[in-house]
C-alpha cells in the first residue's frame, strides 16, 4: 500500500483555475435531460469559457456512476487534463451522497494511473467521502511484480468545501485517511499470498501495527492454546505444519463510554480440509482471513482517532489443510470454555475458531460483540457479493445493518430462527458443527455461533464471505481483490456506540 500525498487547497475561483496540477477531478451529474456539472465545477467551467458540460456531453458523458471522461484544457487552466468522474442520479431533493462521493472519487482514483499530481472538486460536495475514496481507489497491490507499470496517483490536493473552518478540514482530511489507510492495510493482509501469510507471520504483522498504534499485544502460540484448551482453533489449525495463534490487541481509550469485543475469522486458506473443496477458484481462499484483517485494522484505528472506548480483539489464525494430522468428520472438538462439538464437515471451519474465540471475548465482559467472517458461501446464494448479511441481538443487528448501508458497504439484517437449531443437534456431542440440510446455511452458521455469545452481551455476527473479496472488475473505490470490508462498518458502529452508548 502506497497512500498518494494528499493536502488541502483554497476554493477561490482564482486558486482552482491557478492549481498547478496536472489533472483537475470534477463531477458530473446524471439530470433528467442528461449530465449536469456537480457542485464545484463552476470555476472549470468558467475557465474553459462555459463550454465544459457541451464538451463533455460530445464526448459522450452521460454523468452515470463510474463513468470517467477526459479532455484537454488547452491552455485554459493551470491543469493539462479535466478528468469528469460521474456521480449518478441525485436524491429526489436534490442531493448527492457521501457514498456517491467516495465512489466516484475512487473512480477518479484509478483512473489517475500515472499522473504525477491531481487536484479533486469532488471534495466540495463532500471532503472526508472524496479522501477516503481517494485513498481506496488509488490502492495498489502489485509487491509480487517483478516489474510494475501500473504507477497509482502521487499527490492529490483537496479544494475545500465552502463551510466549516479550516480546522475542521484539517480534522476531516486526518480522519478520512486514516480510514482509507485501515481499509487498505485490511486489503494488504488479505491479499498476502498463503504462502507468505500464514498464523505466524499474520499474527507477527497484526503485533507490529498495533505496537506502532500503542494498543496492547498478546500472541497465543500453539503451546499456549493447548494449555487453555482452544480446542476449535486447534482442531482446525491441526492440519497444517504452520500452527494456529490468537491474537489479542487492546485499545483503552480515556473515560471509556462502553467496551467492545471484536472477533475475527482468521482461516489463512481454507482447502476445506478432509472435506477437500473442488479445485475451481480454490485460491480465492486466501481472502478467508479477511474477517480477521478487518478486526485487527479497525481495533488500530479507534485508537489512531482515540474513541473514548474500550475495544478488544479476539483473533483466531489458523490454517485448514488436510495432512495426517488433520482433523476428521466425525471428530469430537472440545471447545475453549468446554462445550463439545461433533464435526460433520471440515469445511465448516469457521464457525470453530471463532466458538473458542468469542467465548474468550465474553470472558472480558464486553457490552457488544460483533464478530465478521467469510463464513458461508450460502451468504453468497443469499445476498450477493456486495451486501454483507447481519444477524445477531434483534436491536443491535439492525443499527449495524443500518450503519452498514450508510458507510456505503452495505449490508441487511438476517433472522435466527429458533427451529434451525435442532438440525445441528449431535448424537454425541453438544452440537454438530453442520447441520443435515442444504437451506439457510448463512443462518446455520449464525445459529451455531449463538451458542458461543455469553448471556447479556449485545451480539452482532457479520458474513461478508462475499463483499470481502473482489473476484469481478473493479467498481468505485473497490479495486480487485481485498476489499477491506467491513472496516469502515466497524468503525462507524464504535463511532455511533461512542456517541450514543
Ligand atoms: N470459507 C468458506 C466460505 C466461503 C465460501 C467464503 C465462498 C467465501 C466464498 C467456509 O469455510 C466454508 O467452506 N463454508 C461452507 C460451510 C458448509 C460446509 C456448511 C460452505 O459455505 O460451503
Ligand atoms: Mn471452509
Ligand atoms: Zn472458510
Amino acid at each position: 500500500m502506497t497512500t498518494p500525498k494528499l493536502s488541502l487547497t483554497g476554493n477561490q475561483p482564482a486558486e482552482v483555475t491557478a492549481l498547478a496540477a496536472d489533472t483537475l477531478v470534477v463531477g458530473t451529474v446524471q439530470g433528467p435531460n442528461g449530465p449536469v456539472l456537480a457542485p464545484g465545477a463552476d470555476a472549470v467551467d468558467a475557465a474553459m469559457d462555459g463550454h465544459l458540460l457541451d464538451v463533455l456531453v460530445t464526448l459522450g458523458a452521460t454523468g452515470k456512476a463510474d463513468e470517467i471522461v477526459k479532455l484537454p484544457t488547452l491552455g485554459k487552466l493551470a491543469a493539462t487534463v479535466v478528468l469528469a468522474a460521474g456521480l449518478g442520479k441525485p436524491a429526489v431533493d436534490g442531493t448527492l451522497s457521501a457514498e456517491q462521493v467516495r465512489r466516484a472519487s475512487g473512480a477518479a482514483a484509478r483512473a489517475l494511473t500515472g499522473v504525477k499530481r491531481a487536484a479533486s472538486l469532488l471534495s466540495t460536495i463532500d471532503l472526508g467521502a472524496a479522501v477516503e475514496g481517494t485513498v481506496l481507489g488509488a490502492y495498489r497491490f502489485d509487491q509480487y511484480k517483478s516489474t510494475s507499470n501500473d504507477e497509482s496517483v502521487r499527490r492529490v490536493d483537496f479544494v475545500v468545501p465552502e463551510e466549516g473552518t479550516n480546522k475542521d478540514h484539517r480534522g476531516t482530511l486526518k480522519a478520512a485517511t486514516a480510514i482509507g489507510e485501515a481499509v487498505t492495510f485490511a486489503r494488504d493482509l488479505i491479499n498476502t499470498p498463503p504462502n507468505d501469510l500464514y498464523p505466524a507471520t499474520f499474527a507477527q504483522r497484526a503485533a507490529a501495527a498495533a505496537e506502532e498504534a500503542g494498543v496492547e499485544v498478546e500472541v497465543l502460540d500453539e503451546k499456549a492454546l493447548r494449555k487453555e484448551g482452544y480446542g476449535g482453533v486447534l482442531g482446525v489449525g491441526g492440519g497444517s505444519s504452520r500452527p494456529p495463534r490468537v491474537v489479542r490487541l487492546r485499545y483503552r481509550g480515556s473515560k471509556p463510554k462502553a467496551k467492545v469485543a471484536l472477533v475475527g475469522k482468521g482461516i489463512t486458506f481454507d482447502t476445506g480440509g478432509i472435506s477437500l473443496k473442488p479445485p475451481a477458484n480454490m485460491d480465492h481462499m486466501t481472502s478467508d482471513m479477511s474477517g480477521a484483517a478487518a478486526v485487527v485494522a479497525t481495533v488500530i484505528l479507534a485508537a489512531k482517532l482515540r474513541y473514548p472506548l474500550e475495544v478488544i480483539a479476539t483473533v483466531p489464525m489458523a490454517e485448514n489443510m488436510p495432512s495426517g494430522s488433520a482433523y476428521r468428520p466425525g471428530d469430537v472438538l472440545t471447545m475453549f470454555g468446554g462445550k463439545t462439538v461433533e464435526v460433520l464437515n471440515t469445511d465448516a471451519e469457521g464457525r470453530l475458531i471463532l466458538g473458542d474465540a468469542m467465548v474468550r471475548a465474553c470472558q472480558d465482559d464486553p457490552d457488544y460483540l460483533i464478530d465478521t467472517a467469510t463464513l458461508t458461501g450460502a451468504q453468497l446464494v443469499a445476498l450477493g457479493s456486495r451486501t454483507a448479511g447481519v444477524m445477531g441481538s434483534d436491536e443491535f443487528r439492525d443499527r449495524v445493518a443500518a450503519i452498514a448501508r450508510a458507510t456505503g458497504e452495505g449490508g441487511w439484517a438476517m433472522p435466527l430462527p429458533d427451529e434451525l437449531r435442532g438440525d445441528l443437534d449431535s448424537k454425541l456431542a453438544d452440537i454438530a458443527n453442520v447441520s443435515g440440510q442444504r437451506w439457510g446455511g448463512m443462518l446455520v452458521a449464525g445459529i451455531f455461533l449463538r451458542e458461543f455469545v455469553a448471556e447479556g452481551v449485545q451480539w452482532a455476527h457479520v458474513d461478508v464471505a462475499g463483499p470481502a473479496y473482489n473476484t469481478g472488475a473493479p467498481w468505485g473505490y473497490t479495486t480487485k481483490g481485498g476489499t477491506g470490508v467491513p472496516v469502515r462498518t466497524m468503525a462507524a458502529v464504535l463511532a455511533d456506540i461512542a456517541a450514543q452508548g
